[in-house]
């Protein structure tokens, strides 16, 4: 056992970080966070959403990478697949779509830096939590758990999800033209086709759903922490985000539900 993974570290920071998801769940019902759509002055300094995602997620790849391959189970097979999803997971989120993001030219920063800094806590935590039990502190994962209903259930679930999470993406991404991207128009369009057909915020259900099934796949609480606070984040958004798009366009589908398809 190591000095970070050592079961009373360990469990102080886990119960630390549980006790953050009850603050962010509190402070998103008031507070929707200034990015995007939501971007405010009121926060202070904002930076360029490219370079606001890229510094935001960059701590769950670094830590997880450095406290990773300090595990002593490191090398062995169930650590890798989950060392290989992550790096897949944040490829995509932390390098990939800040790297898509499609700002009109010359638009104003929108990307709050104070979301930034308190984005780093919840990544860096995620990155720590989740990367010291799957390489050090589980116990589970033999070869046997490569064959066990929850891995295999969730690897399919988490996938599923993904895919559904970057297609979703991409159809926000080409909302806007390339003529209005170079006149630095920044415009709001009705979202359609893929899963918007049924929800407003499908990039959040997949979201949410994928950090599900990386839950059930690993079958740990550090995993249960990204997913409680990712619904903390993204449930409130969500029903802002419904609103805004009601509000600002009449003929917005009104059989389009918030975030789960027919019920919400
Ligand atoms: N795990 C977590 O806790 C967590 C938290 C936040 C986000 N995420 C994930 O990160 C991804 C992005 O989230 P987000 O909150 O930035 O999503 P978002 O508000 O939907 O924005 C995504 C991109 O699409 C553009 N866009 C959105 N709606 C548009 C419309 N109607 N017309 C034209 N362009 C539009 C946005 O432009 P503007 O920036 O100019 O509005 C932005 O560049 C999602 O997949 C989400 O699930 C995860």
């Amino acid at each position: 056992m190591s000095w970070y993974t050592g079961e009373q570290t360990y469990d102080t920071i886990l119960a630390l970080a549980f006790g953050l998801v009850l603050i962010v769940a509190l402070s998103s019902a008031f507070v929707v966070a200034p990015y995007g759509r939501f971007a405010s002055g009121r926060y202070g300094l904002s930076l360029n959403p490219r370079l606001g995602w890229f510094l935001m997620e960059l701590p769950a790849t670094l830590t997880f990478v450095v406290v990773f391959f300090l595990g002593r189970n490191s090398l062995q097979t169930v650590p890798l697949i989950f060392l290989a999803m992550w790096l897949i997971h944040y490829g995509n989120r932390g390098f990939a779509f800040p790297f898509l993001i499609r700002t009109p030219a010359g638009s104003r920063s929108s990307f709050s830096l104070m979301v930034v800094a308190s984005g780093w806590l919840v990544t860096a935590l995620h990155g720590y939590l989740n990367a010291a039990y799957i390489a050090d502190l589980g116990s589970h994962y033999t070869s046997a758990w490569l064959t066990d209903p929850r891995f295999l259930i969730g690897l399919v679930v988490y996938y599923g999800a993904l895919l559904g999470n970057i297609h979703s993406d991409a159809i926000l991404r080409g909302l806007r033209t390339h003529a209005e991207i170079a006149e630095g128009q920044k415009v709001y369009r009705i979202p359609k086709g893929g899963l918007f057909r049924w929800v407003s915020n499908p990039s959040y259900l997949t979201e949410l759903v994928a950090w599900a099934g990386f839950a059930l796949c690993t079958w740990s609480l550090g995993s249960l922490f990204v997913l409680l606070i990712s619904c903390a984040n993204l449930i409130p958004r969500a029903a802002a985000t419904h609103r805004w798009y009601r509000e600002r366009f009449e003929d917005y589908p009104a059989e389009r539900k918030i975030l789960i398809p027919f019920i919400w």
